[in-house]
């Protein structure tokens, strides 16, 4: 595998995706032949934002790889909280660990980290923009369960606006055939531009709805999304918009026998309790086949070894205006651009510049 960091799923190409699931199917039916297989490795694990499954996925993949795990989920007990910039957080890291796992309020952090390690760094969730490791997670479980990926209705529910895990499973996907995306979801957290861009570039057939009910009959898989309280700036605006799609039983009634019901958790009031015990409800063996996904992902990044980083330059003003995008508080980063759908775009948060 030649991926040095996983930063956005993007990234990763059919061919890696495939050799990954082929290992975390290996590992899924035989774990017990893995428990030496980063026997004295060590994997730092530094969340800057709240966490239950990434962060404890991460770090059971490494124990059940027989490695070793370091690292905070509380920053203010690391030096970043006087003043310590992610450059530095992340060279002396580096130098102490043989993978970086991070999650950063701020989008485009776990690239702006992979510019400076020494190590591979694995964008464990960067503010509203990405997390390609919950997408690996989600191909895992649509390929296992499916028994393949590809000719399926996917309706994206909830937050698209802000629902990083939506964000990077619409870019894994755009590498499989006959996937058609219902977005569902309220004009004000309708998915963002260069998400629309993104899909029209790769000829991804879309609609945009508001209405699930109307949805439920055409989906083979639903992944349903929180409401993010933690991206908005107005409470009044969050209150106005949570508990805005509700499935329920009553509402699965219309589904198809075989729907996959998906959803990255943490769940608020998204998905009744009731649902649970539905057997196409698969959020939570979702969650396991993660920890799965992760251990492959693991044991290929770590066999990268240790390289010197390439000289970055210093960067003058921030170009990117996205106030949530890490060059606006790590002002030392290269000013470095990329190209979505023709339009010049932020090449850390990918917001057009
Ligand atoms: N799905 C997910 O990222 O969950 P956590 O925020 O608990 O890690």
């Amino acid at each position: 595998m030649k991926l040095r960091n996983l930063i956005d799923i993007e990234d990763l190409s059919l061919e890696e995706w495939n050799e990954l699931y082929g290992l975390a199917s290996q590992i899924i039916a035989h774990p017990k032949e893995y428990v030496d297989a980063l026997h004295g490795d060590v994997m730092a694990s530094l969340f800057f934002e709240p966490s239950t499954r990434t962060n404890f996925s991460f770090q059971t993949a490494m124990l059940r790889l027989g490695g070793s795990v370091f690292g905070f989920a509380d920053p203010s007990s690391s030096s970043t909280s006087k003043g310590e910039t992610l450059k530095d957080t992340v060279k002396m890291v580096g130098s102490y660990a043989d993978v970086i796992v991070m999650r950063s309020p701020k989008e485009g952090a776990a690239k702006a980290a992979s510019l400076y390690a020494e190590v591979p760094v694995i964008n464990a969730g960067d503010g509203g923009h990405m997390h390609p490791t919950q997408t690996l997670t989600d191909l895992t479980t649509i390929a296992s369960l499916r028994g393949g990926i590809g000719h399926m209705n996917v309706g994206l529910c909830g937050d698209l606006k802000n629902g990083r895990t939506v964000h990077s499973l619409i870019k894994a996907l755009a590498k499989f055939p006959g996937i058609r995306f219902y977005l569902i979801a309220p004009r004000d957290l309708a998915i963002p531009g260069y998400m629309v861009e993104f899909m029209k570039e790769h000829q991804m057939p879309f609609v945009e709805v508001t209405n699930l009910e109307a949805t439920m009959p055409q989906l083979d898989v639903l992944y349903m999304t929180r409401i993010q309280r933690e991206r908005f700036t107005d409470p009044l605006e969050y209150d106005r918009l949570k508990g805005v799609y509700v499935l329920t039983r009553t509402k699965l009634k219309l589904a198809k026998p075989d729907l996959l019901i998906m959803h990255p958790l943490p769940r608020v009031d998204e998905i009744a309790q009731s649902v649970d015990d539905d057997p196409r409800a698969v959020y939570f063996e979702q969650a396991r086949y993660g920890m799965f996904a992760r251990m492959a992902l693991l044991m290929k990044m770590v066999e990268q070894g240790r390289r010197r980083p390439e000289p970055q330059e210093i960067g003058e003003k921030p170009l990117c205006r996205n106030k949530n995008c890490i060059t606006q508080t790590e002002l030392y980063l290269p000013n470095l651009t990329k190209t979505i759908g023709g339009k010049t775009c932020c090449a850390f948060c990918d917001k057009e510049i």
